[in-house]
């Protein structure tokens, strides 16, 4: 078999498939796809497999209801688990998806006990959260995506108001994935020049509104399912800073020690990803109301991980 390296994705459902398809692709992994239905990681796995012969790529790619295959895997995804339906917020999958994501990682961690776990399950925190207290892992390697696609999706509207390339438009997004995101406005630039420069406030609160409700938005369009496709860009994203060492700074979901005030709670920080997995959480100098901002979506956060404490315990 070929020497690359192993990556697990965890779900194989639309996002997990997505994953695959796009770690796949990129020719430098071989892939294991596990779901708990019979046959859907076989057969996603398979049809991926065969797309290999017309886009040229060779890494394998195998699909599992057990977890012996994705022994010694260099990174894990973990998106198995129930998504929200038209009208549900993504805290009410707290309980269903604490048990699911408990088993996942229990299993995981047997098999792969050096892995880099990154999480996608919401409520995506605390699913991080769950992820790190069950794994018993050091933090550094174990992390949530939500700040990627929440930053991707704030550039994205910011680039469409302005009609210019998404690739002039830097902008990050902070805090918890839900209602209380922490787009920090006062770094986001346009070619290097502060947005605050090109857009009027009303306008630019008008984009970070749709970027707090930008998963909501496709899944009313969509109807039977969430948002995919740019979720499993995000995760990629992640995967290869760490795996190809790009020190590149994302902000991820992290349980946080001290870091900007906050303890006891995964929530989304600027990090910077490589080989080590987080290697720091990188400060940023917050006003008053940035931080506070941030500390009401962390305590938001924290509530719902005090609720992860007392199911894990039963
Ligand atoms: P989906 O329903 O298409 O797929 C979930 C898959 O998990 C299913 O195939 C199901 O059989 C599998 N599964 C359930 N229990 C399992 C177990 N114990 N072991 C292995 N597999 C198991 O859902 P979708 O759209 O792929 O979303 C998955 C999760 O990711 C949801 O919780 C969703 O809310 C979340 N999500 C998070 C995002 C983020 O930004 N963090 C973005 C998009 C989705
Ligand atoms: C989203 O924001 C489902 O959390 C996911 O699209």
């Amino acid at each position: 078999m070929s020497k690359r390296p192993k990556v697990s994705v965890i779900g194989a459902g639309s996002v997990g498939g997505s994953v695959a398809q796009r770690l796949v692709e990129h020719n430098r992994y071989n892939v294991v796809l596990v779901d708990v239905v019979e046959g859907l990681p076989q057969g996603k796995a398979l049809d991926l497999a065969q797309a290999g012969a017309v886009r040229g790529y060779e890494g394998r790619i195998w699909g599992t209801n057990g977890y012996e295959e994705t022994t010694g895997s260099e990174a894990v995804v973990i998106v198995s688990g129930f998504p929200r339906k038209p009208g549900m917020s993504r805290d009410e999958l707290l309980e269903t998806n604490t048990h699911i994501v408990r088993s996942v990682v229990q299993q995981t961690v047997a098999h792969s006990p050096h892995a880099f776990l990154l999480m996608v399950t919401n409520p995506l925190d605390v699913m991080t959260y769950v992820a790190y207290r069950v794994s018993q892992f050091p933090r550094h390697r174990v992390l949530g995506m939500a700040g990627a696609l929440d930053s991707a999706r704030f550039r994205t509207f910011i680039a469409e108001e302005l009609n210019v390339s998404v690739d002039n438009v830097y902008a990050l997004v902070l805090g918890g994935h839900g209602d209380l995101i922490v787009p920090l406005v006062r770094y986001a630039t346009v070619a290097g020049r502060p947005l605050r420069e090109w857009l009027p406030e009303d306008r630019i609160q008008a984009l970070v509104q749709r970027t707090r409700d930008a998963g909501a938005e496709i899944l009313r369009l969509l109807k039977t399912g969430s948002a995919y496709v740019a979720p499993s860009a995000a995760i990629c994203e992640m995967v290869d800073a760490i795996m190809a060492d790009r020190k590149k700074i994302i902000p991820c979901s992290v349980y946080c020690d001290g870091e900007y005030g906050l303890k006891n709670v995964c929530i989304g920080l600027p990090v910077k990803l490589g080989s080590h997995g987080m290697e720091t959480i990188v400060p940023m100098e917050l006003t008053s109301d940035e931080q506070s901002a941030l500390e009401r979506s962390a305590a938001a956060v924290q509530t719902l991980c005090r609720q992860a404490d007392r199911l894990l315990t039963t």
